[in-house]
């Protein structure tokens, strides 16, 4: 498997399993196949999935059965917006360590630099996310600093719960506020990147401050948003095409395309023979020309648009 090199000098997987909204009794076993079937040695967790509990029992069987070492993998969650507070930090880590039956993350990001109060109702296995919203169907925030939550984060890499630290779904002017008190500088930051939202800017920007970039949604989330009327990318017929060229799927030119640009990927699939398709991509280039045509294909199409859910403008 690739790696590139992080900030840290750990060495990061280009290719991971992602596992949002992975249901019960399918994500264990997508977790198992793809750390011992399909050669992955990544896997994307959060604790807002609600899963991590089902994935450490897989994470446990695998090393317990001798299959796959700890040290090989290399293993992601990310804090949620209801435990930014500095005292929330440690405790939500250490939960999502002993859900996962890990001692140690590779890497733990900010999800959302976003804090909101707590809900127990987050915590709740599988239950459907039920966020405050004030009386106009604004978001209830809390007043915590994202400086505050990122020296909480750095403590947990000087206390070895997590190797490297991160951010998700930052935009530039975050990143560089950020970048004005981090004693650790975060080594990613993990966004949603696929053809129909390159955000090429955002991507060399990052790489021009050594902060590693995660494509998250690669296959731009059919799962989720295939029947929502926006275009669908594993059907867009230049992708099918293209990987018609080289008798491959349109899921595995989109994560090729990924990988050639310099950024990890995490595509998510329970399903068995998806999750090793996935991983089948490190054997085949897309032509110069081809990424021509994919570069064409931008259109500022964003799936996870968190406007929806919290009426907060995030990305504008
Ligand atoms: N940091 C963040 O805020 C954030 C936000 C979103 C996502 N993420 C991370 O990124 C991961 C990936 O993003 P995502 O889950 O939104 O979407 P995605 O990986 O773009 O798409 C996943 C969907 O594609 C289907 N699929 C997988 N392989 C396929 C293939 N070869 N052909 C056709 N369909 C295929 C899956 O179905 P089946 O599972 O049924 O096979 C699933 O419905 C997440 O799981 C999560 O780990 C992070």
């Amino acid at each position: 498997m690739d790696r590139i090199t992080l900030n840290t000098g750990a060495k990061m997987p280009v290719l991971g399993l992602g596992t949002w909204k992975s249901k019960p009794d399918a994500v264990g076993k997508a977790v198992e196949y793809a750390l011992c079937d399909a050669s992955y040695d990544h896997m994307d967790c959060a604790s807002i999935y609600r899963n991590e509990d089902e994935i450490g029992r897989s994470l446990k069987k695998v090393f317990e059965s001798g299959k796959r070492k700890r040290e090989e993998i290399f293993i992601t969650s990310k804090l949620w917006n209801t435990d930014h507070k500095k005292n929330a930090v440690k405790i939500a880590c250490e939960a999502t360590l002993t859900d996962l039956n890990l001692d140690y993350l590779d890497l733990y990001l900010m999800h959302w630099g976003i804090a909101i109060p707590p809900n127990e109702k987050n915590r709740e296995p599988y239950g459907r996310l039920e966020e405050q919203l004030d009386e106009n169907g604004y978001l209830i925030t809390e007043e915590v600093t994202v400086m505050e939550t990122w020296e909480a984060m750095e403590e947990l890499v000087k206390l070895g719960l997590v190797r490297a630290i991160g951010v998700a779904n930052f935009t530039a002017p975050q990143l560089v506020d950020l970048l004005t008190y981090a004693k650790v500088r975060p080594a990613m930051n993990q966004i949603e990147l696929h053809p129909y939202l390159q955000q090429s800017r955002l991507v060399e920007f990052c790489k021009s401050q050594n902060i590693a970039v995660t494509a998250y949604s690669p296959l731009g989330s059919p799962g989720n948003y295939g029947e929502s009327g926006l275009p669908v990318l594993v059907e867009d017929e230049t992708i099918v095409e293209i990987g018609k060229n080289h008798s491959k799927s349109p899921a595995q030119v989109l994560i090729r395309w990924a990988i050639q640009r310099g950024t990890m990927v995490i595509p998510k699939s329970v399903t068995l023979e998806r999750i090793k398709e996935n991983s089948e991509v490190f054997d085949f280039e897309l032509s110069r020309d081809e990424l021509e045509k994919i570069a064409s294909l931008d259109r500022n199409l964003r799936f996870v648009d968190p406007y929806s859910w919290w009426k907060i403008p995030y990305f504008g």
